[in-house]
């Protein structure tokens, strides 16, 4: 399995022993999938091994984007991490950000590559990666994912690789590695079509770093979806007739352009519901991550072809491809997420961006990471990176949570990841909203109208009237601004709000 036998084969317990108290690590892989597995849990343990002695164990974690359970659940459980970024979806390791023991930088997932080659991260001591081969000059395959693995593998002190012969020899040329150049020597990316390549196959690492191979057989045990519902499913058949309209009128070329979705149940069900309608083509992706809704339509002949940075599949559709590699070998196509999430393929290319909201206020103004402004969800991921650049960026969200006490639309958004400027369509169960050319006080009546729950809607118009009419371009009262999220946390139901006159 090893073909390069110069490396020092560890176990995980040994290899896990070379990191240090204070250590930075890079975790290679990306969206928990193609991470590496067995000695971050090795490192948990050596972590409460060196606490009951006595000893200070702590270590900084630079990942691509979510990991796996053996890193943000086993760490985050040893007290082992100290800073983390750019982005999780664990409950661990968010109650450790939320409660501040783990200092967490969220961060574009464009740029967390780019601001560890910068230096911005300072050194990364430590990269531990996932790689399916090592090439006889010592370089690698990568696995399931790309995420910064080849930055990480070009910046580290030290490299790590767990070589997984679970994927060993199946994913051979299906990734396009490539490290953009320092400013000011960077050159364009020359993408201009989802499948086009500009890179290698294998990540580079200069042998003299790798300080252990440790070998594994296992899968990236990745969780399912949860069922379609009835709210899923109104919103996909929401996006989809608004696509379909788009392209009937000429708003988007008859070609289709390269769709983008974001992570999570909906995003799942939006992209499904795309493929199962007749009026829209068959379409490519350029997205970060390629999740199960993607593998059906290729097999139905409804998607093309799919250039992403991970395979979050769960284990039977990573099967699935793996067993029909006819269809899938010269369609599917990892690469690094500074390239899939960079401004300048997405604006080139004219991607259809779908990314989800926790909520938006009835200006177009979304919040995808703030729980009432305060407690971190998961992070910005890449929604902002496509939401800003795309040739049409839509953003969706079910219009309340948690049975109804929430409204998801909102005077004001508790905090702003997608502003204004970059939201143009915000669809809910109830209805569409094209923001395009509004105005502020258009934006709001849209939202209000289309896409409000009708529990929300009165109180809603309520606020509008209430900070209308005096003489400003974005209507607000800020004494009341926030007066249903205070509600929520005063009775635990938003509709019981009042203003204040
Ligand atoms: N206030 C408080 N909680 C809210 C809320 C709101 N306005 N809206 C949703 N929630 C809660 C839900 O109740 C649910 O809680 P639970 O886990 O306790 O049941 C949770 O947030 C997730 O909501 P769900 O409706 O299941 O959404 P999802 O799985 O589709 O995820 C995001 C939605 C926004 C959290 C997710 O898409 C995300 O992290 N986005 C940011 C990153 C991103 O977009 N990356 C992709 C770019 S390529």
């Amino acid at each position: 399995m090893v073909q390069n036998m110069t490396y020092p084969i560890m176990t995980d317990e040994e290899a896990a022993r070379l990191i240090k108290n204070n250590d930075t690590i890079g975790i290679g892989g990306f969206s928990s999938v193609g991470v590496p597995k067995v000695v971050p849990a090795a490192l948990a343990r050596y972590a409460i091994d060196e606490h009951e002695a006595g000893r200070a164990f702590q270590v900084g974690l630079v990942t691509g984007g979510a990991t796996g359970p053996s890193i943000d659940t086993d760490l985050t459980l040893a007290h082992a991490v100290k800073f983390r970024t750019p982005f999780q979806s664990n409950k661990d390791m968010r109650g450790a950000i939320n409660s501040g023991e783990v200092q967490y930088f969220d961060c574009h997932l464009s740029m967390i590559g780019q601001d560890v080659h910068y230096g911005f991260l300072g050194k990364i001591n430590v990269a531990i990666v996932e790689a399916s081969e090592i090439l006889p000059d010592g370089n690698l395959i990568l696995s399931t994912s790309v995420g910064i693995t080849p930055t990480l593998l070009k910046m580290a002190d030290y490299v790590i690789v767990e070589l997984n012969s679970a994927h060993a020899g199946k994913l051979t040329g299906m990734h396009d590695i490539y490290v953009p150049e320092m400013p000011p020597y960077r050159k364009p990316f020359m993408i201009t079509a989802p499948g086009d390549r500009i890179g290698t196959i294998y990540a580079e690492v200069d042998p003299k770093k790798v300080i252990a191979v440790v070998e594994t057989n296992m899968s990236d045990r990745q969780a399912g979806f949860t069922p379609l519902n009835e709210e899923t499913r109104a919103i996909g058949a929401h996006v989809s007739d608004f696509l379909v309209s788009e392209l009937k009128r000429g708003g988007i070329p008859k070609e289709f352009l390269p769709l983008q979705s974001g992570v999570g149940n909906i995003a799942n069900a939006v992209i499904g519901a795309l493929g199962d309608n007749p009026d829209v083509p068959a379409f490519s992706m350029f997205t970060e991550v390629i999740q199960n809704s993607v593998i059906d339509l290729m097999l139905k002949g409804r998607c093309n072809y799919v250039t992403g940075s991970s395979l979050s599949l769960t284990d039977d559709a990573l099967e699935t491809m793996y067993a029909n590699m006819d269809v899938f070998g010269q369609r599917v196509l990892l690469r690094s997420q500074e390239i899939t999430n960079h401004p300048e393929c997405i604006r080139r290319l004219g991607i259809i961006a779908l990314n989800t909201a926790l909520e938006a206020d009835i200006f177009g103004n979304v919040n995808s990471t703030h729980v009432c402004g305060t407690k971190m969800m998961n992070g910005i991921g890449g929604s902002a990176d496509f939401a800003r650049n795309a040739f049409l960026s839509i953003f969706t969200t079910p219009s309340t949570a948690k049975g109804g006490a929430i409204s998801s639309i909102v005077p004001m958004v508790t905090h702003t990841d997608s502003s204004e400027h970059s939201v143009r369509v915000l669809i809910t169960e109830q209805g569409i909203a094209d923001l395009r050319g509004k105005s502020p006080s258009q934006r709001a009546r849209l939202i209000i109208e289309n896409c409000a729950h009708p529990d929300y809607k009165q109180l809603l118009w309520d606020y509008l009237k209430l900070s209308e009419g005096k003489g400003f371009h974005t209507p607000h009262s800020l004494q009341n601004a926030f007066r249903m999220h205070l509600e929520f946390a005063d009775s635990g139901d938003m509709r019981n709000t009042t203003f204040l006159k």
